[in-house]
């Protein structure tokens, strides 16, 4: 297939950062997707409805001229989070909640500690129809990074879809065979995101050669088995498993450092790679569900109702993108080759 027309997609997990930051990173996602989950991890932390209805207009206010874009918002979890702050959530168009295991990622210190303790605020959640958004990896210093996710079904997921039954869960950004087969055996509250960096890429593109601090995100790039077992996932064409960027984006130093940032900026070349992989698996006829239908369906929300085109055109990421304050990002995939190209 040379050329390939789907139904405008959403994308399901992203971070756009806040300030001047938005005045890249909102047009960047706009130009392809029609609505966005915005990550609720700024400095400080979107952890009410207030602070959620602020942070919204100023993305609206970044919008290019004419674009319809919704962002659609998400609260930040905390201990302090109370059944009162869900039900002013949902009153206010607040679409879901994020869990980061407090010291799990970027601006994760002021999350939550002992999960159990949100029981009664994921109750809330459940009877006013609020997302349970999940960064699944545990935290603790001897569990090895590349076992966190495991640990984090074995000890919490299994636990949390359980109590909750009605409670729709999103597994944020899976990486690992386990956590497709968690979602694949579960009830159908239960989805998850997957990122383009997790289906191209392996642990062997973080490490080998080199380190690659502009494939370092979290949860960190796993072996190359868990990556074919995310590829066979979204080829399947199972609607438990849809689009979720996790576009990401740091500075170039804070990314190139001794103590290096996790974060990919994948916003300019998300859509195209994606359609890469599915084409590259002989599933270009899977992509659509999987970038437009699915994560409308799991969130009750309407499908899109135009479309975008891609055509098997290739093209290179740029090396850098310099922001108005003197800043520069690289982008995911920078100086590489993408197959794929929006008309
Ligand atoms: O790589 C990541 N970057 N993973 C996350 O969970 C957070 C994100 C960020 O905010 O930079
Ligand atoms: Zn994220």
């Amino acid at each position: 297939m040379q050329q390939i027309t789907i139904t405008t997609p959403d994308d399901w997990h992203l971070h756009f950062r806040d300030g001047e930051m938005l005045h890249e990173t909102v047009p960047a996602t706009a130009r392809c997707f029609a609505r966005a989950i915005v990550m609720p991890n700024l400095v400080p932390p979107v952890i009410n409805a207030k602070l959620a209805n602020e942070y919204k207009s100023r993305i609206l206010a970044a919008r290019p001229k004419g674009s319809h874009f919704q962002p659609l918002m998400t609260l930040y979890l905390t201990n302090q989070t109370t059944t009162q702050d869900i039900i002013d959530a949902k009153q206010a168009g607040v679409v879901a909640a994020k869990l980061y295991p407090a010291g799990a990622t970027t601006n994760s210190a002021q999350a939550v500690i002992g999960i159990e303790a949100l029981y009664p605020v994921f109750e809330e959640m459940q009877k006013q129809g609020l997302l349970l958004l999940i960064h699944g990896e545990v935290t603790e210093n001897h569990v090895d990074i590349f076992d966190r996710e495991k640990v984090f079904i074995d000890q919490y997921m299994i636990k949390i879809v359980q109590a909750f039954p009605d409670l729709k869960v999103v597994f944020e950004h899976i990486t690992t065979s386990d956590a497709a087969d968690f979602v694949l055996a579960s009830s159908h509250h239960v989805a998850a995101t997957i990122t383009p960096q997790h289906l191209l890429l392996n642990r062997n593109d973080l490490l080998v050669g080199g380190v690659k601090p502009h494939n370092y995100c979290l949860p960190v790039l796993k072996r190359s088995t868990h990556q074919q077992a995310l590829r066979n996932v979204v080829a399947s064409g199972s609607n438990k498993f849809f689009l979720g960027t996790d576009s990401a984006p740091h500075a170039k130093h804070a990314k190139e450092n001794a103590c290096g940032c996790a974060g990919c900026y994948s916003a300019w070349s998300a859509l195209e790679l994606y359609t890469q992989v599915f084409d590259e698996l002989n599933a270009l006829d899977k992509l659509e569900g999987f970038a437009s239908f699915y994560g409308a369906d799991f969130y009750g929300l309407p499908r899109n109702t135009t479309s975008v085109t891609l055509a098997k055109q290739s093209w290179t990421v740029p090396e850098s993108i310099n922001l108005a304050d003197g800043e520069a990002i690289v982008p995911f995939f920078a100086g590489q080759q993408v197959a794929w190209k929006i008309v």
